[in-house]
């Protein structure tokens, strides 16, 4: 068994994540999260949360998962949301044709169709499933389609992203945030991708948890007010030209700014928060980078993105997180489809005096002429330079309808104007999310085999402990009455009451011997069991179990809660927190 294996074994076992659709036999790319799995799921996005929302002030929305065909026509996901997809003549099983090559080439992903396809004729590549002859690979579109409405309906996309939800409402969110940059709006939440043929279990899902900040920043100042919290920060970059030389090295951002590594300060305090919240939820620092696109795998949105990667033990470096300066692509692009302006307006600190060329329709003459048209003609003279107005007859296409306009009836000339501000299209920076494999790789990096001293030999001594950060962990204080006696029920359940009270996370468990209570606990990654015993009775005090070495300490029964909140928030050292056993 690989680690993979191991912590997927366990994850179903004790109710983190099980197959979806298991009762039907299954499909692949979707889980379930069970009790503990939401839990500690739900705990990651909460820190998230205070990460986002709290400390950086991007306030969370929550936009509909079903999205209008313009919306995805303008974001460019109808048109080229798409994977090269191959399918086996004989078997008819569909595979990502780049996943089929990759082994045969270094930079499958970057092939076009014709290329793939030559590769794999040029490489006798058969079906992995049947050995049969492949057809032709074609591109499939990623995005889940569904009807808006009964009949043929209105077209609808399962959202492939939440991230299109921030822009459509960025003339609101502006609005709310008072049209001052740089500001930021998050979500959390569901997407969808119908991917080909997802094998890599929990890490390619067909629906998966986002959670997205579209931060809106003004393109001409790219600095970030805080960056001096990072400035010092080392992070091991594997940038562009370190693929190149295979090194990822560490140096602080300030540095990667400075040496022009990383594109400007404002991306690269992303980067730094999200170092920082993914050490805070268990990720191990060795076991995380940060890897630059290089210029040919970029989003087609994108002038810059670092996508954080975390190391697993059978998938290799993952994709978890990726941080990206998606310019003003985005709202150009809704600009367009909407015929709205997606601007703010910028007062200047100093009225500027300006010569401008200014262009005057007539109106009065302008609307007998060309009646419902006469706005738009007008908005198109505005457009036309100096040349283009000396005509005596000056034509405009307007709706792709040619209109002459007399030239007599329009005025031009340079005028010096007093402006006090202007328009400007904020540029988007992205930190993008994928929770669950974020979720699985907290768990991955938590769980360790450890053998119990002196019994190393006997597979069954092993203990199975899952390090979850305290905060993280979906039980936090197990409570465990040594007997289930009335005597000793008492006084557990009291606890229980006051630790819930407290807002820790309890679980109560009678069941099974001591020694089975507590690796049942370890397993689950619970941090703390509290143990009353009959000495309980004599004295109130409890016995406090440590998960992650095993020692013991008596605590009394008064101020339980606090001590225990103080363990797990405040980082209270434990052996001095009580007497050692
Ligand atoms: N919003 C970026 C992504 O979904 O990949």
């Amino acid at each position: 068994m690989d680690k993979y294996e191991q912590v997927i074994e366990l994850a179903k076992r004790r109710g983190f994540l099980w197959n979806s659709f298991e009762l039907y036999g299954g499909t692949a790319g979707f889980y379930d999260y069970g009790p503990l799995g939401s839990t500690l799921k739900r705990r990651i996005e909460q820190i998230w949360r205070e990460t986002y929302v709290v400390q950086e002030g991007y306030m969370e929305i929550e936009a509909p998962t079903i999205g209008i065909e313009e919306v995805f026509v303008a974001s460019g996901h109808v048109g080229g949301f798409s994977d090269p997809l191959c399918e086996c003549k004989c078997c008819g099983e569909a595979f990502r044709a780049d996943h089929l090559v990759d082994k045969i080439v270094a930079v499958a992903d970057s092939l076009n169709n014709e290329e793939l396809d030559k590769v794999i004729k040029e490489n006798n590549v058969k079906c992995p499933e049947c050995e049969g002859d492949l057809g032709e690979t074609y591109e499939f579109n990623l995005m889940f389609k569904t009807n808006i409405g009964p009949g043929a309906g209105r077209q609808g996309y399962m959202r492939p992203e939440t991230a299109q939800g921030m822009f459509v409402d960025f003339l609101r969110l502006a609005r709310f945030y008072r049209e001052k940059l740089p500001f930021g709006a998050t979500q959390i939440g569901k997407s969808y991708r119908n991917e080909i043929s997802p094998r890599q279990g929990v890490i390619r899902l067909r629906e998966f948890t986002q959670a997205e900040a579209e931060i809106f920043i003004d393109p001409n100042d790219k600095k970030h007010a805080n960056f001096s919290r990072f400035a010092n920060t080392v992070i091991n970059l594997y940038s562009d030209e370190g693929q190149d030389r295979e090194e990822v090295e560490k140096m602080p951002l300030g540095e990667a700014v400075k040496n022009g590594i990383i594109a400007h300060e404002f991306l690269a305090y992303q980067i730094g928060l999200t170092n920082h919240f993914l050490q805070r939820v268990g990720i191990t620092a060795d076991k995380l980078r940060f890897r630059q696109h290089k210029k040919d795998e970029m989003a087609h949105y994108a002038i810059d993105c670092w996508d954080a990667e975390i190391e697993t033990d059978r998938f290799g470096w993952v994709e978890v997180v990726g941080i990206a300066d998606r310019t003003d692509y985005d709202l150009k692009a809704h600009a367009g489809v909407s015929k709205t302006e997606l601007s703010i307006y910028r007062e200047y600190s100093e009225p500027k005096i300006v010569t401008q060329f200014v262009v005057k329709p007539n109106m009065g003459k302008l609307g007998p002429l060309f009646k419902g048209k006469a706005k738009a003609v007008a908005d198109a003279l505005k457009a036309l330079g100096q040349a283009e107005l000396e005509q005596d007859n000056i034509t405009v296409v307007v709706d792709g309808e040619e209109f002459t306009v007399p030239g007599e009836i329009v005025e031009f000339a340079d005028e010096t104007v007093k402006i006090s501000g202007e328009n400007i299209i904020p540029h988007v920076i992205e930190p993008s999310y994928g929770i669950d494999r974020i979720f699985y790789s907290t768990m991955e990096h938590a769980f360790e085999e450890e053998m119990v001293a002196g019994k190393e030999d006997t597979e069954e001594e092993a203990r199975i402990v899952m390090r979850l950060r305290k905060e993280v962990a979906p039980v936090q204080v197990a409570i465990l009455p040594l007997l289930t006696r009335e005597e000793l029920i008492n006084p557990a359940k009291s606890i229980e009451i006051q630790l819930k009270q407290k807002g820790l996370l309890v679980s109560y468990d009678d069941s099974g011997t001591i020694g089975r209570r507590y690796r049942r606990n370890d397993e689950i990654g619970t941090p703390y069991s509290v143990t009353i015993d009959y000495d309980t009775l004599e004295d109130n005090s409890v016995t406090i179990r440590d998960r992650d070495n095993m020692k013991q300490i008596r605590a009394p029964m008064e101020g339980i809660a606090d001590l225990l909140h103080e363990l797990i928030y405040m980082g209270k050292d434990f052996e001095s927190a009580g007497k050692a056993l």
